[in-house]
């Protein structure tokens, strides 16, 4: 973080500083919401959580050396008070933001492959210059700010991850730091029952090249209508990316290994580079190409964008993670998320992981589908049976319409189980693997199918 003042950070949050703040004094950062990661220099936000609320922990933060304590009621140590903490971070975000004009910001959203683009983009810009972005999914009101205040004066890049789950999200975010480069991946059911339609969230996603300047960049995706539409919603400039014949930067000749990784030959209008990922799913092709667009607005040439791809590795755990056994037993744990562009993206990578050999997935329940639910839970049923599985275990009550999908599918010919729980799946499927197979585990984060991936992968016991 920049360095700021308690007197400063008061100013511009509007505070009520208690007595016995000093005003001299400086925060040099990390900003915080957890009192374990305090240290000397840190700024505590006390936050209201599910479980705890950070203001009983204000103490403990100011005694492991927080100089500052944002909080929105008294927290039994001198706070710098103020009606909305996140908004208070969100108003330091700006702040700081606004003190750094050689700051280039670029700005992802869509429905999926966010942290995926972000975490191959900040590999990229790194290779540039420092580089600031995010840890996982910090990408909403709370995680996006923590994240602009890791910003030093040193800092040339940040590569932020934008998530919206209502109106004006995005918006919020891009005025907190506002972008210059802005890429907007796919709009898809994700949220959509949260939103009301998938209208509403292609509006939701279309905030951000709304948000950017003239002097900037929107990155949009030549083979999404609705992303591609955004063109006449932004005063930047467009780039596109896509498979698409007229898109800026694509990719031709995709190919995917046997084990899941695809190589394509990325081109652009500044000459084509062979690229081999080392991420597992075609679906990544997308992804590579956005960041490949972003990195080539930042100023790095073809060939360094396409040895940059080819060395990314995936950072943000659980997105098909590939683990082999050592029965030679693979588990794909994709467990992070799911919806259902995404079931569709790991259920093809599967087949395209399993050969001809046999292959197991395990799915749990896609959660804010709204009215469609039920509709595209039976949808990714008939995409299992269209991956020629050996076995579809799915977990749970709200997921049972795969099963009818899968039954309805005249190709099906595996085994369809169907278990109440995580422990359950595990048993069902350590019954059935033998070496050679494949198993995919997959589901919203909210069906807690990670545990299934974890105990296949020896990682924990169940
Ligand atoms: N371009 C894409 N199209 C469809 N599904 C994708 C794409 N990129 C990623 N996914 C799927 O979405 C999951 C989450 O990916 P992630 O990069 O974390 O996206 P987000 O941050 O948008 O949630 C991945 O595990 C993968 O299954
Ligand atoms: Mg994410």
């Amino acid at each position: 973080m920049i360095p700021l003042t308690v007197a400063e950070i008061t100013e511009i949050t509007g505070a009520a500083a208690d007595p016995g703040t000093d005003p001299g004094a400086v925060a040099s950062g990390p900003v915080v919401i957890d009192s374990r990661q305090a240290r000397p220099g840190s700024l505590f936000a006390a936050l209201p959580g599910s479980r705890a609320d950070g203001h009983d922990f204000a103490p403990l933060a100011a005694a492991a050396g927080a100089v500052a304590i944002l909080a929105s009621r008294p927290a039994g140590v001198p706070a710098l008070i103020v009606p909305d903490v996140p908004a208070a971070l969100a108003a330091l975000a700006r702040a700081v933001t606004s003190r750094l004009p050689d700051l280039t910001i670029a700005a992802i959203t869509g429905s999926a492959g966010k942290t995926t683009t972000k975490d191959l983009t900040a590999q990229l810009a790194e290779s540039l210059g420092a580089t600031v972005s995010p840890q996982n999914s910090y990408n909403n009101e709370i995680g996006h700010p923590l994240t602009v205040l890791r910003v030093t004066s040193q800092t040339r890049y940040l590569i932020a991850e934008m998530s919206a789950r209502g109106p004006g999200h995005i918006a919020a975010l891009c005025a907190m730091s506002p972008p210059r480069l802005g890429a907007v991946l796919c709009v898809g059911h994700a949220h959509a029952g949260v939103f009301g339609s998938i209208d509403d969230v292609a509006r939701a996603k279309a905030e951000l090249p709304a948000a950017l300047p003239a002097d900037g960049v929107a990155v949009l995706n030549a083979d999404d209508p609705r992303v591609l539409a955004m063109a006449g919603q932004t005063a930047a400039r467009v780039v596109t990316f896509g498979r698409s014949p007229g898109a800026d930067i694509r990719a031709s000749g995709v190919e995917v290994d046997g084990s899941g990784r695809p190589s394509f030959t990325l081109v652009t209008r500044d000459g084509s580079v062979p690229v081999r990922l080392r991420l597992h799913g075609e679906h990544n092709v997308a992804n590579a190409l956005a960041a490949a667009a972003l990195a080539g607005q930042l100023g790095m040439d073809v060939a360094a964008i396409g040895e940059g791809l080819s060395a990314a590795t995936a950072r943000s755990r659980w997105r098909m993670e590939v683990t082999r056994r050592p029965d030679r037993v693979t588990v794909i744990n994709d467990a992070y998320n799911a919806n259902p562009e995404a079931m569709a993206a790991a259920l093809a990578t599967l087949a395209a992981m399993a050969g001809g050999g046999r292959a197991f997935a395990v799915l749990g329940y896609m959660t804010e589908l709204g009215a469609e639910a039920e509709r595209l839970h039976e949808q990714a049923g008939r995409q299992a049976a269209g991956a020629g599985l050996a076995g579809l275990v799915v977990v749970g009550e709200e997921a049972a319409p795969m099963l009818d999908g899968a039954k309805a599918d005249p190709s099906w010919h595996g085994e369809l189980v169907q278990v109440p729980d995580a422990a359950a799946a595990v048993a069902a499927v350590q019954e059935r693997v033998r070496p050679g197979d494949v198993v995919l585990v997959k589901a919203s984060r909210a069906a807690d199918l990670q545990r299934v991936a974890l105990a296949l992968t020896g990682e924990v016991a169940l």
